[in-house]
């Protein structure tokens, strides 16, 4: 977005504070506490473009309209707030939930989902990022962007006038993040002060959102990855200064079983993620000692949770027995993709 914009929150401050015992409410407030709301017109294509209180904003909505749709789908589809506008959805990569989760939040507020993927995405011509995003301003009301460099979506968002989001980079995943750590807090009640535990390529865009996403919520990450597949620096420094501020303890370590032990939550994810398929063959054989299996799983805490964002590659970062175990929740988290996204986009799309 050109230039910045500031919202005035008219919702009390004070709310937004980290909490850490959220349960929606019985009665659902209307949507009228979101006018005027902080992500009002912005972009998200970070974790760490929204702070602590906009986060906890972000994550009390996507519980709320989830709890809205489960509680009544005719009575909340009537009052879709968006009717007549559209969001462009942009895929560089191949997708399944991104794209099913995307244009179902989408259809779920009233706008029209338009889809741009493959030799039909935007830019596959090769037109530049600035016409083709001046263009696209004149159509759509957000764009959603899943590409490969962040500065490209970075470039492309200073170009749009209209909120981007970022649905991937080979840098970040923050959609996947806000699924994941809603997921975590409906099976924990709380965030803060729990312990993730993400094992496999620490240097991918799940390693570097988990590390954004739990130093904004106060909690402990520990990324356990090979020297070579640890975290950019760049981004570890970046997140480690949130921490200061939150409380959080983030750590890098080469030793599965020190970023185990009483972990509440452990993740893993691709061992070598879109675009990097050539380095397979090496990926496997460096990343192998860090393979969730259930007796790796074992050292976490009693209560621990299993995540992936999916797709998973079963045998290879994590085995079957992981994936299917009662303390999996796969699939409740990539259904919370969608629930999230609707959260993001109702946020993002409302007029300032
Ligand atoms: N988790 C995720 O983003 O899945 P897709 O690649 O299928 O969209
Ligand atoms: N790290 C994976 C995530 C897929 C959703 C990839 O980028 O391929």
């Amino acid at each position: 977005m050109q230039g910045n914009q500031s919202a005035e929150n008219s919702f009390p401050e004070a709310d937004y504070l980290p909490e850490h015992d959220y349960q929606v409410p019985a009665s659902l407030p209307g949507r009228d506490y979101l006018v005027s709301n902080r992500l009002a017109g912005r972009d998200y294509l970070r974790m760490l473009d929204l702070t602590p209180e906009d986060l906890f904003l972000l994550l009390d909505t996507a519980a709320i309209e989830k709890a809205r749709w489960q509680a009544d789908p005719d009575t909340a589809q009537s009052q879709a707030p968006y009717r007549g506008r559209a969001v462009g959805i942009i895929l560089e990569k191949p997708s399944l939930r991104t794209r099913v989760s995307f244009e179902r939040a989408v259809s779920r507020l009233g706008a029209q989902p338009i889809v741009m993927s493959d030799t039909s995405s935007a830019f596959s011509r090769g037109e530049s990022l600035k016409d083709t995003m001046m263009v696209m301003d004149r159509y759509v009301d957000a764009i959603v962007i899943r590409s490969f460099a962040q500065s490209r979506v970075e470039e492309l968002a200073f170009w749009a006038e209209v909120p981007v989001v970022n649905a991937l980079t080979d840098d970040f995943h923050p959609c996947q993040g806000l699924a994941d750590f809603m997921t975590i807090r409906e099976c924990f009640g709380k965030l803060s002060g729990l312990k993730l535990a993400y094992l496999g390529d620490g240097s991918n865009n799940m390693a570097h959102t988990y590390l954004e996403g739990g130093a904004l919520l106060g909690m402990q990450v520990a990324i356990a990855a090979p020297v070579d597949y640890q975290p950019k620096p760049q981004y570890l420094a970046e997140a480690s200064a949130m921490a200061k501020q939150t409380g959080a303890e983030l750590l890098v370590t080469d030793s599965p079983e020190e970023a185990l032990a009483g972990a509440d939550v452990v993740i893993t994810d691709a061992w070598a993620s879109m675009g990097f398929e050539a380095e397979h063959t090496q990926r496997m054989a460096a990343l192998a000692p860090y393979q969730v299996t259930a007796a790796s799983f074992a050292q976490a805490s009693d209560q621990a949770i299993f995540l992936h964002c999916l797709p998973a590659h079963r045998g290879e970062e994590v085995t079957d027995e992981v994936m299917d175990a009662d303390y999996s929740r796969i699939y409740v988290e990539a259904e919370n993709r969608m629930h999230a996204q609707q959260a993001l986009l109702l946020l993002l799309m409302q007029a300032g």
